[in-house]
């Protein structure tokens, strides 16, 4: 049996173990390291394990866009700490719970890994955010249950729990030679996660390590928010968002609009009775063809695709200062080109939401900025010019240092799995 860490991502996952004294990751499809955290489910696929299997990762995105029969699940992690975790979901003829789609999820990524390692996996270090949801102890403590509750079904021995960011701390530290006292800026898919925390070859070869973490912090607030914004700035008034109704003073009903910019309830607007709502919607609404559009959209089950659309977009306005959308999900031929002023401007404010965490995490440790001596950025958000601009205008004097953005947690999981179970 081997013990590994498990970095179960809004977006992707990965899983980390050490072998021969150094970390690695396992490969999760084909020679891939990272899995995107989706899955498929056609419509005999099952969450019982004698049900034929879903399709998870690239493969389950490309089920998706090829327009095959069966339903895209993302942003699976969002759902915990949710009351969504409880609830059940329609797949095929079924309701199943989200609890049993995670569980199916996780099952096949350590078949997968073990699969890849020649080896049994058994002990676990799960990484979790700082806070999977802000400022709700009641609501952390149900989520890292349900994460627990649900590695535990799906076949992992003992079961402990890191925090991502001091997991990447620790992968990080592998590159030092003196002693420094880092802050860690992990901002994934679906939260930002902080430590302070002092580092160093020796402390590194100590078994506890609780004493040099200073503070831990978390905001969430992750890519997936980008990607809403983005959708309700550019792609949702092309689908009537904040368009008036004939009704004087009233706009067609918002929630229609963010369920569509938000991964995890994209799937919720797909109901027939949702479709059918809209119907009135657009007898009332003074500009009906973009009903039309919207239902069209649903009808078609096109909202994943949407929003992978402006994903991409958001990407590529890390590098390029405009970018064009094709949506003729829409309507054949219609496009949408955003510029980075324009992204930026939409989501300023949650580059200040995290860099305000960043500052009650140098708070809590005690810290002021000009004690810091490195930076580290991981996670696939620190990408954004403005995110990352935003965190080094928080420790100025700071080394910036970028390690793995998609890697760094995964492998420091793997080596705090072989501190707590070697
Ligand atoms: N070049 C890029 N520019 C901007 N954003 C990017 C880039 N590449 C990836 N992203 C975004 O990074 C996010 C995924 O990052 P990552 O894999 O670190 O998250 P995660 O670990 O799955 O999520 P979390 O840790 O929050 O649960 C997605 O929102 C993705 O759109
Ligand atoms: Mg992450």
């Amino acid at each position: 049996m081997m013990h590994c860490g498990l970095d179960f991502g809004t977006s992707n996952t990965t899983l980390g173990v050490v072998t021969d004294g150094a970390p690695r990751l396992a490969a999760l499809e084909g020679s891939h390291v990272t899995l995107p955290s989706a899955a498929f489910f056609g419509p005999r696929d099952g969450v019982r394990p004698s049900d034929p299997a879903p399709r998870i990762g690239r493969a389950a995105i490309a089920a998706y866009l090829d327009g095959e029969d069966g339903r895209l699940m993302r942003a699976l992690k969002s759902v915990l700490g949710t009351a969504l975790i409880d609830e059940t979901t329609l797949i095929g003829r079924n309701r199943v719970g989200f609890r049993d789609v995670i569980a199916r999820f996780l099952a096949e990524v350590r078949r997968r890994a073990e699969a890849d390692l020649g080896r049994d996996l058994g002990d676990v270090v799960l990484g979790r955010p700082v806070q999977f949801v802000t400022d709700d102890a009641a609501a952390n403590d149900r989520a890292e249950a349900a994460l627990g509750d649900i590695a535990r079904s799906v076949g992992f021995r003992n079961i402990a729990f890191q925090f991502e960011p001091v997991a990447a701390a620790l992968e990080y530290e592998r590159s030092l030679d003196r002693e420094e006292l880092a802050l860690v800026a992990d901002i994934g898919g679906g939260t930002s996660d902080f430590t302070v925390i002092r580092l160093g070859p020796q402390r590194a070869a100590r078994e506890e390590r609780g004493a040099d973490v200073l503070a831990n912090e978390g905001v969430r607030i992750g890519g997936t928010d980008f990607d809403s914004k983005l959708s309700l700035a550019t792609v949702m008034p092309l689908l009537g968002y904040r368009t008036p109704l004939l009704r004087e003073g009233l706009d067609v009903p918002s929630w229609y609009y963010f369920d569509l910019a938000t991964w995890s309830r994209i799937n919720l607007l797909y109901q027939p009775n949702v479709i059918a709502g809209l119907a009135g919607v657009r007898r009332q609404a003074r500009q009906p063809e973009l009903i039309e559009r919207l239902i069209h959209v649903l009808h078609e089950h096109a909202g994943h695709g949407l929003l992978m659309i402006v994903e991409q977009a958001k990407i590529t306005l890390s590098d390029a200062l405009t970018a064009t959308m094709a949506l003729d999900a829409i309507e054949r031929g219609l496009t949408e080109t955003v510029g980075r002023d324009r992204f930026v401007s939409a989501t300023q404010a949650l580059a200040d939401g995290i860099a305000a965490r960043i500052a009650d995490c140098l708070t809590a440790a005690g810290t002021t900025a000009d004690q810091i001596d490195a930076v580290f950025l991981t996670g696939g958000s620190t990408s954004l010019p403005h995110v990352r601009r935003a965190i080094l205008a928080c420790v100025p004097g700071a080394r910036a240092m970028d390690g793995d953005r998609f890697g760094a947690v995964g492998l420091g999981l793997g080596l705090d799995a072989r501190r707590r179970f070697g």
